[in-house]
């Protein structure tokens, strides 16, 4: 007879991803529990009005009806109008807490805080937001260390692409000798668009209205989301110790039809030393590079090692739902392994 869990989970912030995993609960939530022998069950969940918390667990279609409303403080006699994410984790019996807040440049807040308590308390944390990663992230290893529970980020790394399981696992026993990578998709369509002949302005217009770029598309156009996104590569799977220091970096906006046809790439190159240079910047591609013909809608990554040679992966990814299928894929990986 299968043997059966429940893990119950913690849900901080209820934006599109955390939303989306809510949804993909819903509708396939038993599914999930016949295949793996494990129920995932969401015990609190919050956004920054409020929350819902229940340790028999709540619904996950309603959580997302309530949201529809405008927070999932909403919820149905189990909604607290001002519950904030640390309370709403310590009481929530919470195995695993995914983090999916708002992303923060300055001080990684409100993630930070969540991350650190969660570890403290014995909590399992799986992340897509990428600030307390960038800011902190050996020293959020450590914990999870100490209190020997995991921390997994693999939506962090480009949505669903698998890159962390590729560079960590896959590649084991290769050399790692150069990383090229497309991992900012607004930043990609909007040069793929330049090289086409439209202007910086007018393809911003457009991402803004595909809704693929924000208002204020800083983040995106001058490479500090996919900065964030090497730190974290060169930390877990290069083994480097780096921060947003260690990298140059070298937005799009100030590019001439003259300089065209470029591409928006991440790259780490290793050197003598087993050190790497870190770089995100605009850059020209041989024809025959692997993310040369990338369509302007995706994303890629190239690993090129001594042992397997160039390795390279690519994903179309349109919404929330592949990010939050990562964030899925380091769920089972925790509640899979801990009933075995
Ligand atoms: N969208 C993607 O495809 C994608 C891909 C990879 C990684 N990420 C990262 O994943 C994270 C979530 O993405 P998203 O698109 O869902 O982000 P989002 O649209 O910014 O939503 C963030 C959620 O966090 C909530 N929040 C903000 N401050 C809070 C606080 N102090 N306490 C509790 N909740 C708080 C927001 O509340 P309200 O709803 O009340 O505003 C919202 O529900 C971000 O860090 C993002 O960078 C996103």
């Amino acid at each position: 007879m299968k043997s059966e869990k429940n893990i119950r989970i913690a849900l901080l912030g209820f934006g599109p991803v955390n939303r989306s995993f809510a949804e993909i609960l819903a509708d396939k939530g038993e599914g999930l529990y016949q295949r793996y022998g494990v129920r995932l069950m969401v015990t609190a969940a919050v956004d920054s009005t409020g929350g819902a918390l229940d340790v028999e667990g709540l619904d996950p279609g309603r959580l997302v009806k309530a949201k529809g409303f405008g927070s999932v403080a909403g919820y149905p006699g189990k909604g607290q109008t001002g519950l904030q994410g640390l309370d709403a984790l310590a009481r929530s019996e919470a195995d695993i807490v995914l983090e999916a807040t708002t992303v923060s440049m300055q001080d990684g807040e409100p993630g930070m805080s969540h991350v650190r308590t969660a570890l403290s308390l014995g909590k399992h944390v799986v992340l897509a937001n990428k600030g307390p990663l960038v800011r902190a992230y050996q020293a959020l290893q450590s914990l999870a260390q100490d209190h020997q529970v995991s921390i997994k980020f693999s939506a962090t790394l480009g949505g669903s692409l698998p890159t962390y399981n590729i560079g960590v696992r896959d590649l084991a026993g290769c050399t790692i000798e150069r990383v090229d990578a497309i991992l900012n998709g607004t930043s990609h369509y909007i040069l793929s668009s330049m090289n086409t002949g439209v202007t910086y302005e007018e393809a911003l217009v457009e991402a803004q209205r595909l809704e693929i770029a924000e208002r204020d598309p800083t983040l995106d156009v001058e490479g500090w989301d996919a900065a964030n996104k090497l730190v974290i590569l060169a930390n877990s799977i290069l083994n480097v110790p780096a921060t947003l220091d260690d990298i140059e970096r070298i937005g799009i906006t100030h590019l001439k039809p003259s300089d065209l046809p470029l591409t928006m790439l991440g790259t780490a190159i290793r050197n003598d030393d087993g050190g790497y240079s870190l770089a995100v910047r605009p850059e020209r591609l041989p024809e025959d590079h692997p993310l040369a013909a990338l369509p302007p809608l995706s994303m890629g990554i190239v690993f090129h090692t001594d042992l397997v040679g160039p390795l390279a992966m690519t994903v179309n990814e349109r919404g929330p739902k592949p990010t939050a299928a990562a964030m899925l894929r380091d769920v089972l990986e925790i509640a899979v392994g801990s009933r075995r």
